[in-house]
């Protein structure tokens, strides 16, 4: 029989999670401290708190991973934050459960990792430091995702829209990662023209083009050994795309003007707003290239749809800002964030940072009374209006708004059975005013 190792310091969870397990019929050693391991080799799962008392659930897993242990695991925690989910993951943590946890949860987490094991030794490596924000439900899927892509050497494409971190994301992987002792290089694709992408990209040689007065370095090989991480990669030039595929297929690229066949080891860490899907559709994208760049995507949801990040970034923003500039502000009002809750966040992530550094160093000192959002230019149409206005042909709408005011009158006046005093009043007008409309529109009166 497949028996588990349940290592949990805490006595009740302990007790629990062992019953819960041994009812469905499994075979369950507990122990609640690391020492007590026996032989790991005859588990078929670890399933691992993170917060033990004398050491880190964590810790603990990146040893056994570097003595070469790849027995499954599975991780429970009550702190399930991004760097836990991301180090977890990153040390090929199958899961991780947050508590408290539901028996069904745990036993169908349990039952899928028994029927489908797949060991994943992972290599040693450093965690990384810094503050990296974000407990919504979907933020957790795309912790789990950089660090599995922190483990592995594959291309990873980020989507998103502007100011959600795709560029953070491409740091934290790159620094999880194997190679984060080697440069991580950035170029922005939107950034540079077309005529020099190539030999920005993989370098040139002494007069392949006027200005070329020396061989130069591309950025495949100043990151050498480590990342290079490819913004806006929807606006790489379309001539340029088979050549980066085959760099990313077997790492070997020409310097412009050169014969000579250059390697370069370097991860591939891609970034884009645009659909490429739809690039793809309309020509302007390979579609050998995205499928290549594609098969590790992470998407990382806007602002708007997870606003239970919205308080934590605000506070963290804040924290950063009064480091920066030695002002003392203690955090935002209810309304302040009531406002940042129900404001769209086009510019996501990026933009809530710029409102708050900008509000820091107006208020000082105290509590931010307002973030002084801008007024939302477009709002949320009412989906029923959208559909009317959608269906609008160009020429009729000028004519759409006084039809409105005629339809909105004549169902005011059936239901109020022609009461002017009260539909006047309902529209805040005079009744004068409201006979003259009437008329205008040759409403029964
Ligand atoms: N999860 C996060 N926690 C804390 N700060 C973040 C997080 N994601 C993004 N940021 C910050 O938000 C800003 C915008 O992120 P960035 O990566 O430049 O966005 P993008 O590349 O998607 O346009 C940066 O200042 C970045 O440090
Ligand atoms: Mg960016």
């Amino acid at each position: 029989m497949r028996k588990i190792l349940l290592l949990e310091d805490e006595r009740n969870v302990r007790y629990a999670v062992k019953r819960v397990l041994e009812e469905a019929g499994f075979s369950v050693k507990d122990i609640e401290n690391p020492h007590e391991i026996d032989n790991l080799t005859s588990y078929s799962l670890l399933i691992l708190d993170i917060k033990l008392k004398n050491t880190s659930g964590i810790d603990f897993l990146r040893t056994l991973r570097e003595k070469g242990f790849s027995i499954p695991v599975v991780v429970i925690t009550a702190y399930a934050n991004p760097e836990n989910i991301i180090s977890a993951s990153r040390y090929g943590a199958i899961d991780i459960l947050k508590k408290p946890f539901g028996k069904e949860e745990l036993l169908g987490l349990v039952r899928q990792v028994l029927k489908e094991e797949e060991p994943s030794a992972k290599k040693p490596e450093v965690l990384a430091g810094g503050s990296i924000i974000g407990d919504a439900p979907s933020m957790m899927e795309v912790f789990k995702k950089v660090g599995a892509a922190a483990s592995s050497d594959m291309t990873v494409l980020l989507v998103g829209e502007t100011g959600v971190g795709k560029d953070f994301m491409a740091k934290v992987i790159h620094e999880n990662s194997l190679r984060k002792d080697a440069p991580f290089v950035a170029i922005n694709c939107s950034a540079i023209p077309e005529t020099l992408f190539e030999a920005e990209l993989f370098g040139c040689k002494k007069g392949a083009f006027t200005g070329a007065i020396k061989d130069v370095k591309g950025k495949v090989e100043i990151a050498e050994g480590g990342t290079l991480f490819l913004d806006e990669i929807g606006d790489i030039p379309y001539p340029l795309q088979s050549k980066l595929l085959r760099f990313l297929e077997d790492k070997s690229f020409y310097r412009l003007g050169d014969d000579e066949e250059r390697k370069a080891d370097v991860r591939i860490i891609a970034a884009t707003n645009r659909d490429l899907q739809s690039l793809v559709e309309k020509g302007k994208f390979r579609e050998d290239l995205y499928y290549r760049l594609s098969q590790l995507t992470i998407s990382i949801p806007p602002l708007r749809e997870r606003k239970e990040d919205i308080p934590k970034l605000i506070n963290f923003f804040i924290k950063k800002a009064n480091d920066e500039f030695g002002t003392q502000v203690r955090g935002v009002s209810k309304s302040a964030l009531e406002e940042a809750l129900n404001y769209t966040w086009k510019g996501n992530i990026r933009e809530l940072k710029n409102t708050v550094y900008k509000r820091v160093l107006e208020v000082k000192e105290g509590y931010i009374e307002n973030l002084q959002v801008p007024k939302e230019s477009i709002k949320n149409i009412n989906p029923l209006v959208r559909e009317l206005l959608e269906a609008l042909p160009e020429g009729e709408i000028k004519r759409f708004l006084p039809e409105m005011e005629r339809e909105l009158l004549s169902f005011l006046m059936e239901r109020y059975g022609g009461n002017k005093s009260k539909i006047a009043e309902l529209l805040n007008i005079s009744r004068n005013t409201l006979r003259v409309k009437l008329s205008s529109y040759g409403i029964e009166g």
